[in-house]
């Protein structure tokens, strides 16, 4: 039996889309460890967890000693690294978690994959990769005639959550120049699709709006991100596994720029047609401008002629297929979004928007 892959971060948003898709079409054994904070959520993978390809490992990736027994243990074939804290208002809250797993939590991985390939021999060695999922926050913000983010853009990280990632990005680039472990890296934009925990704007809109409650939209709302569907981020990160060049970086991007406020009519739009008998049509009634984030970034977008042009991937999905997709999935799967969203995300609604001022605006 060929070795297992790891995936770090298996039961968040992304890492369970990917584990989900890798398991389905039977690609081979994978180990998922993942701590399961918050966002991370074992009822996402039930339906594979007997498939005897699957294994999951409830702990931390800051436990060293805990890593070196499972590479000793499975001799790992490659690691795929999502773990992280992800919310960018929860690292303004509470910058420490962040800090932690995202820069102490890759050094430990790193450090036992180095180990781990320093063992290896022959095509074993030579087919081993550590892949790296990072963000396009690392660049930092751009201005409305600025062009798209590039591999080659200097980092200017603006939040905690952003600089944490950075950090772990420049550890990951120092690990291949100094010791030579084969790396991967990739930088990517705005996420959406099923399973994204309520706390990020598309599923927390879809939730509120369901529920009659306000759309809080930070500030002006014309803030713009660049939105990816969560399969083609995984189509991507298989395709910089399959044909990636060592020690390079492949930004991914969907070259779907919106505004909040483009994304926020959509949706209620997409809510009117979808829900015909909802009695909070027309949904953008909802809407209300409340007090905007710290420090937050005006716009990010993606240049991915990279990844295009070298190793020939390009998202399947545009921003309306994608959507329609999402907000149908989160329609016809209720009991997933109640069962994340009990005890402990109250308390961060209130943290998070108790303090906002705001008023509603009137389509
Ligand atoms: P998420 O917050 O939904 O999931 C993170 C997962 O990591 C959870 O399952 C959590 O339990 C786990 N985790 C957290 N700390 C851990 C630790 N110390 N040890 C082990 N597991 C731990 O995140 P996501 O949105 O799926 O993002 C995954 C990765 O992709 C992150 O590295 C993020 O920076 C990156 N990324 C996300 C987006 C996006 O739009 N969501 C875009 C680009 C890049
Ligand atoms: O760009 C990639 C990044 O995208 C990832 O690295 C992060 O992990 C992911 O969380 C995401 O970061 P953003 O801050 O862009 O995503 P978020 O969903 O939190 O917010 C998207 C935009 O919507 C942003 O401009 C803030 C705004 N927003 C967000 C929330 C939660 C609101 O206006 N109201 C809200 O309630």
């Amino acid at each position: 039996m060929s070795s297992p892959i790891l995936i770090t971060g298996g039961a968040g948003f992304i890492g369970s889309n990917f584990v989900l898709e890798w398991i389905g079409n039977k690609r081979g054994p994978l180990v998922n460890l993942d701590k399961l904070t918050y966002a991370g959520n074992p009822l996402t993978l039930s339906t594979i967890e007997n498939d005897p390809d699957y294994t999951f490992v409830h702990g931390d990736i800051c436990d060293a000693d805990l890593l070196q027994g499972l590479f000793q243990k499975y001799r790992f074939s490659a690691v795929l690294h999502f773990a992280a804290e992800s919310h960018v208002d929860r690292s303004i809250a509470g910058p420490d978690a962040f800090l932690t797993t995202n820069i102490r939590g890759t050094f430990e991985l790193l450090q036992a994959a180095r180990k781990h390939y320093d063992s290896l021999t022959g095509a074993k060695r030579d087919n081993f990769r550590f892949l790296h999922v990072s963000t396009d926050e690392v660049f930092g913000t751009l201005s409305p005639d600025d062009p798209a983010f590039h591999e080659e853009t200097p980092y200017a990280p603006n939040s905690p959550y952003a600089a944490s990632k950075a950090a772990s990005d420049h550890l990951v680039r120092a690990w291949h120049h100094t010791y030579k472990l084969p790396t991967l890296m990739t930088n990517c934009s705005n996420n959406y699709g099923p399973y994204q925990f309520p706390e990020k704007l598309i599923p927390l809109m879809i939730a509120n709006a369901l529920a009659g409650k306000s759309l809080p939209v930070y500030g002006d709302g014309m803030q713009v991100r660049d939105w990816l569907y969560v399969g083609d981020h995984c189509s991507a990160i298989r395709t910089v596994l399959a044909k990636g060049k060592l020690g390079e970086t492949y930004n991914i991007g969907g070259c779907n720029q919106r505004t909040n406020m483009e994304v926020v009519h959509t949706l209620c739009n997409l809510l009117d047609e979808l829900v015909p008998d909802s009695p909070h049509r027309p949904h953008r009634n909802l809407i209300k401008h409340v007090t905007d984030r710290p420090g937050h970034d005006r716009r990010y977008a993606i240049d991915a002629r990279k990844i295009e042009r070298e190793l020939g991937w390009k998202p399947a999905e545009s921003f309306e297929t994608g959507f329609r997709k999402t907000v149908e999935w989160y329609l016809n799967n209720p009991a997933w979004v109640e069962g994340v969203t009990s005890g402990a995300y109250q308390h961060w609604i209130e943290e998070n928007y108790g303090h906002r001022t705001g008023q509603t605006v009137s389509a």
